[in-house]
């Protein structure tokens, strides 16, 4: 496959989504990751008729998930030129001293330890 690949987490909605439109008006093949799989296919549905598509349901939170779904990539989505790292969220817009500390947790495991499992998974293929 001649296409460069992008990797994209959360994919689902918002920025991701949007930016795999982007890349898919570019002429990228995609591999679309995100938990909420029947707006994954929905996705794909959409976007296939532009571009090869693969889609995994992943929460980036599992590093072994992240690893197993890398490694199970199909033969033509596993060159990944560039990774889209946009999974997370933003809890607790309240005072801080007044924070579910549950919510900070859940900010770190998805925004920074989810960010720092994507990359090392792919780290090898984007170098
Ligand atoms: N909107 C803003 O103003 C703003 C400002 C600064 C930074 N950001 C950051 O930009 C990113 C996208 O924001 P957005 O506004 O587009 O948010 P959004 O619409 O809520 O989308 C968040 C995406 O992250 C995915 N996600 C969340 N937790 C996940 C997990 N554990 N594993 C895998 N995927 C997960 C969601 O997919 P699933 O639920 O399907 O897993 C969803 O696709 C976030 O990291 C956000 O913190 C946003």
């Amino acid at each position: 496959m001649n296409r460069k690949i992008a990797f994209i987490t959360g994919a689902t909605s918002g920025f991701g989504r949007a930016t795999a439109r982007r890349f898919a008006e570019a002429g990228w093949a995609l591999v679309l990751t995100g938990r909420r799989s029947e707006r994954l296919r929905a996705l794909e549905e959409e976007l296939a008729s532009q571009v090869p598509v693969h889609v995994g349901t992943l929460d980036v939170r599992d590093a072994e998930a992240v690893k197993t779904l890398v490694a199970g990539l199909p033969e033509g989505f596993r060159a990944i030129r560039c990774l889209v790292n946009n999974a997370g969220l933003a809890l607790a817009p309240e005072p801080a001293q007044k924070v579910d500390l549950q919510d900070w947790h859940t900010m770190i495991d998805t925004n920074i330890t989810g960010l720092v499992n994507v990359t090392h998974a792919l780290l090898p293929t984007l170098i």
